[in-house]
């Protein structure tokens, strides 16, 4: 059997999270190099709610979260029909492959992943066995497509690789060379947009005040008025990128400006260098307006029509589902498992 994709070439997996509020950190850390991918590779793109009920959630809102979450990446310019959008729990391979992998990862593997560490935090004989395996999911995520390539965040690096180590373990119990090694895409600079109250800590759904962060819902007012109370230091800007070491404030808003317009920092700070905040945050205000209230904009009209929305995630089910089923019945028949032969 072999280890490519049915495509035969490279297919992209990547998955989010369906919380409500998705802002700026959201969009240029991983949302917008989705967008610029669809065009390079078969693209599924998963919003994850399996994965989010590893915590406690409140029904209806996990079903609106997911609805926004969807509506945020359509809004951003990831167009259904091109790429696979959909929720995981839609598509039942997902579940029947973790099972699977639950049965190759071991625990020593899983105890080293810094994520659930963090997430458990001190209590962890009460955190889910959910929370736990989530790493052997996420894998059966990528893997149910057998997925090259899985754009992701440096968070979930160590995931990716554990999902490395999963296939490979698999194709070696069974001596086959079923599953690809993905390989992750680590995103570039952008990927960390800090708070625009503290620039030492990530913009974050969670921070208790709104002017901390830019949501994709937000509009041309609310995204200037922003920037405008972003906090600074009185210094003016340096006209190149190691001038602005220690300053955190500095770095985050100069970052910002430079993956909004797409330019690397040395060449915003080309133009920026000896100004002070007093020019460079209308400067950053204009361009921000520009380029995210009209996604904003989308966003809150992709909601007014829920139904429109629905039938996006069960097409995208379905597209999916169909790429999913013929390689769990490989699984199923490589694993030993009576039943249905799989289509060859
Ligand atoms: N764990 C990822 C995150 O929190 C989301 C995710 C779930 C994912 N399944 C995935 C990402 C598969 C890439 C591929 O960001």
């Amino acid at each position: 059997m072999s280890a490519t994709t049915a495509a035969g070439g490279n297919r992209i997996f990547s998955g989010i999270q369906p919380t409500g509020n998705l802002h700026l950190g959201n969009y240029l850390g991983a949302i917008r190099n989705w967008v610029t991918l669809q065009d390079s590779f078969e693209s599924i793109y998963c919003v994850v709610d399996l994965h989010a009920i590893t915590v406690a959630q409140d029904p209806a809102q996990l079903r609106q979260s997911t609805r926004e979450v969807t509506a945020s990446l359509l809004a951003a310019g990831i167009s259904p029909e091109q790429s696979i959008v959909f929720n995981q729990s839609r598509v039942p391979m997902h579940s029947q492959l973790a099972w699977i992998f639950n049965c190759v990862a071991r625990l020593g593997w899983l105890n080293r992943m810094t994520q659930f560490k963090e997430k458990a935090g001190k209590n962890r004989e009460n955190a889910t066995v959910g929370l736990y395996s989530y790493p052997t999911l996420m894998a059966a995520d990528i893997l149910a497509y057998r997925a090259t390539h899985v754009p992701v965040g440096e968070d979930q690096k160590q995931h990716l690789e554990l999902t490395r180590d999963i296939a490979q373990a698999f194709n070696q119990a069974y001596e086959v060379e079923f599953f690809p090694l993905p390989e992750p895409q680590i995103f570039g600079s952008a990927t960390r947009v800090m708070s625009l109250r503290d620039g030492t800590s990530k913009m974050s759904k969670s921070d208790a005040s709104d002017n901390s962060r830019i949501n994709m819902t937000d509009d041309a007012d609310l995204i200037a008025q922003k920037i405008r109370k972003a906090k600074t230091d009185p210094d003016a800007l340096p006209s190149e990128a190691a001038g602005l070491e220690g300053r955190a404030e500095a770095q985050n808003l100069v970052g910002i400006f430079a993956a909004l317009a797409d330019r690397d920092v040395d060449s915003v700070l080309s133009e920026f260098g000896g100004q002070g905040f007093g020019v460079f945050k209308p400067a950053l205000a204009e361009l921000a307006v520009e380029k995210l209230a009209p996604m904003g904009k989308n966003m809150r009209m992709l909601l007014e029509n829920p139904d429109h929305i629905d039938n996006i995630l069960d097409d995208g089910a379905a597209r999916a589902e169909a790429i999913a089923a013929p390689i769990l019945a490989e699984v199923n028949e490589i694993v030993g498992f009576l039943g249905a032969k799989p289509q060859s």
